[in-house]
């Protein structure tokens, strides 16, 4: 059975899901040293921000297949160890959008109206209301850094609460913002004008201290930042001592550069407010995110593919779903064609053609890859590290689309060049899913892949097909089906014989003795 580590707390709805298919075992907060010591014994492992999967820990889980962060971001997960030792990394990216969304925007009100020191200053039985006069958000300027999923719902509820909305996301149509209620403008210009700023990126190089002493340099003394996003997007030196000399209004923040919070001047601060790390803290997300990922988990335990997974190229829930059935067929005939040509492939060129032709290609040539490199790599080859391991060894990548090719709704050209020369496939899937391999090395044909299969190039001449039969027959290999494929009456042709038995040895070079034979290849699928 399967072996799930859970290392962080998630929530019952994930474990049950994961128990399904696997042994369980909860162990939070285990010290780096004891989870790489007992990482090897497991298959996935399940976590949320506390646990760190270093290097060290990715290098030592030699068992892994599948890493799953319960919450958005992976900056926790060394990722590319992970891709390079083909783990799969899933996370859930909009489990906890509400929450971390209604969170922000509770920062931004309390701060705004100081609600915590105010709830203090009641509770310690204090009756003060001249302090805790605050500001309305009601016709300010509303900033937000970071229009994705959260920065899109804070932006919708600011739009709802009278504010004037600006928006900076470089990666963000005017388009988009617009349908937001939101004028995208350069980063500048938001620090200028904005009277709250909201930030909701991942923590890259370029979003690192993104609010630091030069960027409140520029902002009105008034301005109330609010980071729900990530630790070290905002430099909180910098910020702690701006308030302190009057040069920003505030400052909400339940992200830190170091977590949990250590010694920091911003404690003994009045308006900061201070939260640790809730904004995925609601019963809702909770149960939102441990059923997403550990369904993830169980899915990859059961063979079958991740919705979210970060590190596999250009594959989201989206394109998984219309692209599912024709990654078969990709792998499929990546694994053939790549026999054909004699392995050591130095260029392989993937042709979508039809209506794969509007598809997003990518998955679809690492699908290819996977196959072509699986008869060399076996199972440590799959969608997350295939393409590193093609560019390794050299193999030249070449995506090409023909939308005019209209045989079949979807199919796929794959051409290969390696030891043994230039060799081609082309591939279709019928319409119930079953795959056919419409052609090879250009000559027509109609088969559906099977486990052992050989191929000849010869003469289009009598008595061929009866020698090769004749000759399986003499060592004991059934003929399970066979087909001829031509272009022109006695011309060049191919035949393709799905067989039961392997190839005994020396029967290959037995074949291409046969006279009119050119050429034979052996297929194992
Ligand atoms: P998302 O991917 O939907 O959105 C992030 C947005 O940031 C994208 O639109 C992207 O284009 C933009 N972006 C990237 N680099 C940028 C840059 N340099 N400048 C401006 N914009 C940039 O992610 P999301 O789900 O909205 O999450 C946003 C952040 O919130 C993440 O860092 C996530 O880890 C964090 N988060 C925190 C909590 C919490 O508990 N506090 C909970 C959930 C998510
Ligand atoms: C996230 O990225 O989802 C958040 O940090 C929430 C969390 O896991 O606590």
């Amino acid at each position: 059975m399967a072996k799930v580590l859970v290392s962080d707390s998630i929530d019952q709805a994930g474990i049950d899901i994961l128990s399904q298919v696997a042994q369980v075992d909860i162990k939070v907060g285990l010290p780096l040293e004891e989870l790489i010591s007992i990482i090897p014994e497991y298959d996935a492992l399940m976590i949320r921000s506390g646990t760190k999967v270093t290097k060290e820990v990715i290098e030592a889980g030699k068992n892994l297949k599948i890493i799953g962060r319960a919450g958005v971001g992976v900056d926790n997960v060394d990722i590319p160890a992970a891709t390079r030792q083909g783990i799969i990394v899933v996370n859930s990216p909009e489990g906890n959008t509400i929450a971390a969304a209604e969170h922000a925007l509770a920062m931004m009100l309390s701060l705004s109206r100081h609600i915590p020191d105010a709830n203090q200053s009641v509770k310690a039985k204090e009756w003060n209301r001249k302090k805790f006069i605050g500001a309305e958000v009601y016709k300010k300027t509303l900033g937000v850094v970071g229009l994705g999923k959260i920065g899109a719902h804070v932006a919708s509820v600011g739009k709802a609460l009278g504010m004037k909305l600006l928006a900076y996301d470089p990666f963000i149509s005017e388009e988009r913002a617009g349908q937001l209620g939101c004028r995208l403008v350069d980063l500048d210009y938001l620090f200028r004008e904005a009277d709250y700023i909201t930030l909701h990126v991942p923590k890259t190089p370029e979003t690192t201290h993104l609010i630091g002493e030069e960027s409140i340099a520029k902002m009105k003394p008034t301005t109330r930042i609010v980071n729900c996003a990530r630790g070290g997007v905002v430099d909180e030196a910098a910020v702690a001592k701006a308030i302190q000399e009057g040069r920003l209004g505030g400052a909400a923040l339940d992200v830190f550069e170091e977590e949990p919070l250590g010694d920091s001047e911003l404690r003994a601060l009045d308006n900061v407010v201070l939260t640790p790390h809730l904004g995925a803290s609601t019963a809702e997300a909770q149960v939102n995110v441990a059923v997403d990922v550990a369904e993830q988990i169980r899915d990859v335990i059961l063979g079958l593919p991740a919705r979210s997974a970060v590190n596999i190229p250009g594959l989201n829930a989206n394109v998984m779903e219309k692209l599912r059935p024709y990654l078969q067929l990709a792998e499929t005939l990546g694994n053939m064609v790549g026999q054909l040509a004699g392995g050591r492939i130095e260029k392989l060129n993937v042709t979508l053609q039809g209506d794969l032709a509007e598809k997003e290609a990518k998955p679809l040539v690492v699908a290819a890859l996977k196959g072509l490199l699986s008869p060399a790599l076996r199972e440590r080859v799959n969608y997350v590290n295939a393409e590193i391991e093609a560019k390794e060894r050299g193999i030249r990548i070449i995506e090409t689309r023909d939308e005019s090719v209209r045989d079949y709704t979807g199919a796929i050209h794959l051409e290969a060049t390696g030891a043994d020369g230039e060799h081609s496939v082309n591939g279709a899937l019928l319409s119930d899913g079953d795959i056919r391999i419409t052609s090879i090395n250009g000559f027509p044909i109609n088969v559906p892949p099977t486990g052992y299969m050989l191929f000849t190039l010869h003469r289009d001449v009598p008595g061929i097909i009866g020698k090769i039969g004749s000759l399986l027959g003499s060592f004991n290999v059934n003929i399970a089906s066979m087909q001829v494929g031509r272009k022109i009456v006695r011309g060049d042709a191919v035949m393709v014989l799905s067989l039961d038995d392997p190839l005994p040895e020396g029967v290959l070079s037995e074949i291409t003795k046969v006279t009119g034979i050119r050429d034979a290849y052996t297929v194992k699928l």
